[in-house]
Parts: structure tokens; C-alpha cells; sequence
């Protein structure tokens, strides 16, 4: 049983608990220290929901990181993002591995940052690209890296929210509140919140990497100062094409996530909001639906699927897959098979990349050439 600290997660935060949840079903990882907020009394409390000894409850992320280590086998930072990089940094200088939840940090310079000093001290760095745990998902990479499409002529991918379709930050919504705020969340709104899922989706799935993108970032909201809602062209190292759409403020849209590629052989659709099902159409075919659980499913997928077919699974279980792996690889030195803070990274320039172009009138930009601030 593997030790771990969490930093944020404090009451009334979103996903911090689902981190806890995803780590219980599990079974690999047991929590044992935090620092849940920025105000002590409020982890304390928490702390002893969780039945966390009290002295190992921290005023801040830096005196916990110098106090644990040696005590944990890793953390895992679900902060605000402004908190991520300096949180993360602390950790890896006192020798703790880190899952960190994205958009990884602000700038290119400073997850560049992180990554190379976890390749220094030899640390393990993850990112929680959420989707990446689905099995479906999984199927879809597998089908396609043995040649299920054929070559992959375009790719589309759409994450519509609708729950940003008003101001709400402007009422106190705690999670709305730092997100819009461009000192907190960052230089977006949007795109690091569910636009990074889709970066990070479409090359993990397709084995393509991005070479070039023109982006159009939106407000739609009135007074809203950074993006709601944004369109993304993409080109591929192979000649791919592809369209990308992300938004939150799609009037009525939960939780959108749907996946769409098209290749000279066939094609294959993936959707967030019924996970357990993938759509694939051989050229000249009738589409087939396969379903997890099924007992042909490829090995990758198979290995992620928990319960019979027809018995859903979902969000809490492809966060569970992640640290499935995470865990593996802390554990018994398992190959990596989860996002990175190279993936991390990657996810960074992608933004600077689509702000350039957006700011440029939606010029082309190339993503390898980005010098990164
Ligand atoms: N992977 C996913 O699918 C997914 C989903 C939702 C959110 N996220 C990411 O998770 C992170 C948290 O999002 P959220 O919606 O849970 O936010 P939230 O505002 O609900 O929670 C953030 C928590 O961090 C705490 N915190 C902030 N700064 C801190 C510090 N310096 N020290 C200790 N605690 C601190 C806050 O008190 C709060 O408890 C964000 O980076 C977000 O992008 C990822």
C-alpha cells in the first residue's frame, strides 16, 4: 500500500475529492497527509474527516513537502492552477513524486522546468488527462495502431460545457471565480480548462503529432475578459487534418467530450457521455458498435475494464485507470503508461501556441517552432 499527500482538495472543492475516490476504489494508495487549503483550520477539519492524524495536517504545501518526504510516496496537487507550479517544484525538490492535475502550469518555461528537475532527481511526474483512462479510449488507440482506419486523413474533436453560459463568476461560484480570473487560471479560461483534454486526447489516441494549428479564441459571454469558446485548425506530421472545438458556454451542454476519426479505411467516433460504447465503420460497411466488457476487447482496454458489459462504467473509474498505472509504475517499476509532465508540457505550448495565433488574427502557427515564455 503506497502513501500519499494531497495538496488542495479543501471542502467545497471539485476535484480533489474525486482524486481521493478514484485512489480509494483502487486500493493501491492510502492518504496519510495534506494541506487541503490555504487556510489551516479549514484542513484541519477535513483532515479529521479523513481521519488524518492532526500533525500531519500542513499550514502550507512547502512545509509539508519538507516534512513528508521520506513519510510518502507521492502527492498529488489539485490546486487552482496558479498553485500548481509552485507546488509541484516544492514537492520535487524534497524528493516526492507528484500527480498534478492540468493545465500543468502557466508557461512552457515553467513546466519545462518541472520536467527536467523530476529527470534530474529521477522522480515520477504525471499529469491527470482524465480521458486517457477510459477503456474505450483505449480501444480506439489500440484499433488504430493496428490499422482498423487505415491512414488518417482528419480528426475532429468537440468538448462543449455549457455550465460558463453565464457570468457566474461574477456571483462568488467558487470554481468559476479563479478559472476567469487571468492572474489564477491562467492566460485562458476555456482552453486550459477542457480544450487541454482535447490537445492531449488526439495525439495520445491517433499516434499523430501536431506540427501546425490557426485558432480563433471567443469570449461569447459579455465582460467575460478570456475565452469561453474556441476553434482550432490542426495539421498533423503525416498530412492529417483536423478541427478542434472547445467551449463553456455551449447553452445546455454537459459534458461533450466526442472523438471523430476518419481514415481511408474507416472511421471510428468515441463519446464522453456514453463511455462504454465505440462506433466503427469499416469503408463500405455497416458501422459495428463495440462494447467494453465485451470478450474480444484488445488487451490495452481489457486491462481497464472493471465491470461486466452493460453494468457502466465512467468518469471516477477512468480517473482510478490513471493512477492504476501511476501507481504500477511507483509500485513495481511497471513501464509508463500515463500521462507525463512531458505530456504536461506539451499541453502548455499547445495553449501559447493557440493564443499567439488568436491574437495574430488566426494566423498559422507552427507548434515545434514555439519559443515558449
Ligand atoms: N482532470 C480533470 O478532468 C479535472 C476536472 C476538474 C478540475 N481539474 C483541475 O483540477 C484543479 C482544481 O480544480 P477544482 O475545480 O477542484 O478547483 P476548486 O477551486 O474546487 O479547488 C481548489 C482547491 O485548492 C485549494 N488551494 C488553492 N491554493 C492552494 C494552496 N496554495 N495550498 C493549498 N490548497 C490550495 C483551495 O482551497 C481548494 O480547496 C484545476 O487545476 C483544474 O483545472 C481537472
Amino acid at each position: 500500500m503506497l502513501r500519499y499527500a494531497m495538496i488542495g482538495g479543501g471542502p467545497g472543492a471539485f476535484v480533489g475529492q474525486v482524486h481521493r475516490r478514484a485512489l480509494a476504489l483502487n486500493g493501491q494508495a492510502r492518504l496519510v497527509a495534506g494541506c487541503f487549503s490555504r487556510d489551516l483550520e479549514k484542513s484541519r477539519v477535513l483532515g479529521a474527516e479523513l481521519g488524518l492524524d492532526g500533525d500531519r495536517v500542513y499550514a502550507t504545501p512547502e512545509e509539508l513537502a519538507r516534512l513528508e518526504a521520506g513519510d510518502i510516496d507521492f502527492a498529488v496537487v489539485v490546486t487552482s492552477n496558479e498553485a500548481h507550479y509552485p507546488n509541484v517544484k516544492a514537492c520535487l525538490r524534497s524528493g516526492i513524486n507528484v500527480m498534478c492535475d492540468k493545465p500543468f502550469t502557466h508557461t512552457p518555461a515553467q513546466a519545462r522546468e518541472l520536467v527536467d528537475l523530476a529527470r534530474e532527481r529521477r522522480l515520477v511526474l504525471g499529469v491527470t488527462y482524465t480521458y486517457a483512462g477510459y477503456p474505450m479510449v483505449r480501444q480506439m488507440r489500440e484499433m488504430i495502431a493496428r490499422g482498423d482506419v487505415g491512414e488518417i486523413r482528419f480528426v475532429n474533436c468537440e468538448y462543449p460545457q455549457g455550465w460558463l453560459a453565464e457570468p457566474v463568476e461574477t456571483t462568488g461560484h467558487i470554481q468559476a471565480s479563479w478559472r476567469a480570473d487571468p492572474e489564477r487560471g491562467g492566460g485562458t479560461l476555456s482552453l486550459g480548462d477542457v480544450g487541454s483534454h482535447i490537445e492531449y486526447l488526439v495525439p495520445h489516441v491517433t499516434g499523430l503529432t501536431l506540427t501546425r494549428l490557426a485558432a480563433r479564441l471567443d469570449s461569447l459571454v459579455e465582460g467575460r475578459v478570456l475565452d469561453d469558446n474556441g476553434t482550432i485548425l490542426t495539421e498533423y506530421d503525416t498530412g492529417a487534418r483536423g478541427l478542434y472545438w472547445y467551449s463553456q458556454a455551449a447553452t445546455g451542454a454537459v459534458n461533450g467530450l466526442r472523438l471523430r476519426v476518419f481514415g481511408d479505411q474507416g472511421g471510428l467516433e468515441w463519446f464522453q457521455e456514453d463511455p462504454d460504447h465505440l462506433r466503427y465503420t469499416p469503408l463500405n460497411e455497416p458501422a459495428r458498435i463495440i462494447t467494453r466488457g465485451a470478450p474480444d476487447l484488445l488487451p490495452g482496454a481489457m486491462a481497464y475494464s472493471h465491470t461486466p458489459a452493460g453494468h457502466p462504467e465512467g468518469w471516477l473509474l477512468a480517473f482510478a485507470n490513471i493512477y492504476q498505472s501511476f501507481c504500477a509504475t511507483l509500485a513495481m517499476g511497471a513501464a509508463v503508461d500515463f500521462p507525463t509532465g512531458e505530456d504536461g508540457l506539451r499541453g502548455v505550448e499547445f495553449i501559447e501556441a493557440c493564443l499567439e495565433s488568436s491574437r495574430n488574427g488566426t494566423a498559422w502557427v507552427e507548434v515545434g517552432a514555439m519559443g515558449g515564455a
